[in-house]
């Protein structure tokens, strides 16, 4: 390898940390992906044209990495362009599953070229076949794992579950293990004495287990944990794609592969926090039927709530002296956030102090709530976590939450019986006033009743989320 193609992935893997970091801020996330993807950008081409070993003089061959480059390029930037926020955690699945599908055939090209060599070479090591089986395993994984969950969050694909599945899971699980140690241990000796089809037909064996694996173990989580499973298999592909990197002693490869897998380990482990669930609860709590999360258990809530007009909702809003605006799943579905900024900047205008309450695991999908009101340019600094956001909800005037509706369910810190039960939450009641947007008293993902809008101090504001912000925003002009 020249020095100059080591010097490019440096500044790659470089590029791919610094942009990693800047992702973990709204206001500077969007430069962040671009600075990843010149990191990205520098080491695909050094690699296309400066990569050179005792082997290989040039890659060649490039018409084909060219045609791929431009469908490849060409199909990601039109599906991220015109999918819908609510639809981003079906595509953020279907690339991670490409990522796993492309460690899978890494490995599997690999091993075709330790049956049939192309130069003489030093023998097949078992670190070598190692590296190609764990590629081969958790790629086919993640990219198998990654379709089904794509199918669910689409609808395509029903939950199903039977009895025994942990078991069966359990069994494929160990099969996985048992063959790829086997192959490990045998495929070196059987490829030095040109014997092929031992290794072939294990290697077909493992391949065909990893899919089925693949299959029943994201065919039953539920969809409320999907983003979780989907953040896992991201991990996965990250440690698959390092496995790549191993192989062809690429540094940039290795560095990419293991901050995303880092980083999805990091993601999976803090959205389970914030849900108040073990891993292993997300993954086995459903088995055997269904989400574990979704319309089970709670107590009935008995009792009336009452409903406000959009004048007296404006008067409220107005004449508050700090009011906060908590976001949720429906602010994203009703495509308000826009609306929503110009009546924060309307009540700032009339001297309200207004600020956005951000829970966690708000919307569908990790930082659902940043990426959309960051797409409204409402600025970073008004934008407060959910501790922060609970420590001044009592000297709060008004909040108006936006189509929020598990995330500020008191049953979870009250109702022992609740699905919810020990998952933190936004603690709006403590403010004077409450006002709920929504169009129904419909439940939302966690499909249960929500004890705090039939609280005293609630109040209802019924419709779509943009038809109410805009008629509010004309309303409070008016005063
Ligand atoms: P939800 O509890 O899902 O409630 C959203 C509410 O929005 C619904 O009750 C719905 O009521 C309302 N709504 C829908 N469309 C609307 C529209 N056009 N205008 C106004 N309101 C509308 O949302 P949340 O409070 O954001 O909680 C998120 C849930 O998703 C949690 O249970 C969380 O655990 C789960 N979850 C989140 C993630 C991540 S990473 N964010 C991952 C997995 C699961 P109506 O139908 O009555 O309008």
């Amino acid at each position: 390898m020249s020095s100059l193609l080591a010097l490019i992935y440096l500044l790659a893997s470089i590029g791919f940390i610094v942009g990693l970091k800047m992702l973990s801020r709204p206001d500077t996330a969007r430069k962040g992906n671009w600075v990843a993807a010149a990191g990205m950008a520098a080491a695909i081409f050094g690699t296309i044209f400066l990569y050179s070993d005792a082997e290989v003089e040039r890659l060649g061959n490039y018409g084909y990495i060219f045609v791929a480059l431009i469908v490849g390029s060409v199909g990601g930037w039109w599906s991220a362009k015109r999918v819908k926020m609510t639809a981003m955690p079906e595509l953020v699945s279907l690339f991670n599953g490409m990522g796993g599908a492309c460690a899978a055939l890494i490995s599997g090209i690999e091993f075709n070229h330790l049956l049939h060599p192309m130069h003489a070479t030093a023998p097949a090591t078992s670190g070598q076949v190692l590296i190609i089986v764990l590629g081969l395993v958790i790629g086919t994984v993640s990219f198998v794992g990654s379709m089904v969950a794509w199918g669910k969050l689409n609808g395509r694909v029903k939950d199903f579950s039977f009895g025994g599945q942990l078991v069966v899971n359990l069994v494929l699980l160990a099969c996985m293990l048992g063959l790829s140690v086997y192959f490990v241990m045998t495929a070196p000796g059987f490829l030095a004495t040109a014997n092929y089809a031992t290794p072939i037909l294990v290697f077909a064996l493992v391949l065909s287990v990893a899919i089925a694996y693949g299959v029943l173990f994201v065919l039953p989580i539920g969809g409320a944990d999907m983003p979780v499973v989907i953040s896992l298999l991201n991990s996965f592909t990250g440690v698959a794609a390092a496995c790549g990197g191993f192989l062809y002693s690429n540094k940039a490869m290795l560095t990419g592969g293991i901050l995303v897998g880092a980083a999805g380990t990091l993601l999976t482990l803090l959205m389970c926090k914030a849900m108040n669930r073990s891993l292993a609860n997300v993954l086995i709590g459903s088995f055997g039927g269904g989400s574990k999360t979704q319309g089970q258990g709670g107590q009935a809530i008995t009792g009336s709530y009452k409903q406000i007009s959009l004048s007296d909702a404006a008067v409220v809003l107005s004449y508050a002296n700090k009011v906060f605006i908590v976001p949720g799943y429906g602010l994203a579905v009703a495509q308000a956030q826009h609306v929503c900024h110009e009546l924060e900047k309307l009540l700032e205008e009339k001297g309200v102090e207004v600020k956005y309450a951000i829970h966690p695991v708000a919307g569908r999908m990790p930082g659902h709530m940043n990426v959309l009101l960051a797409e409204s340019d409402v600025p970073y600094e008004k934008l407060l976590e959910m501790e922060q956001a609970n420590d001044e909800f009592s000297t709060t005037d008004a909040v108006l939450i936006l189509g929020a509706n598990d995330v500020v369910n008191p049953a979870a810190k009250t109702d022992t019986t609740s699905p919810i039960y020990g998952m933190p939450i936004l603690e709006v009641e403590k403010a004077k006033t409450v006002i709920v947007n929504k169009r129904s008293m419909k439940p939302g993902y966690a499909g249960i009743e929500n004890q705090l809008f039939f609280q005293p101090k609630t109040s209802m504001l019924f419709g779509d989320g943009k038809k109410v912000l805009q008629d509010l925003v004309a309303e409070i002009k008016n005063l």
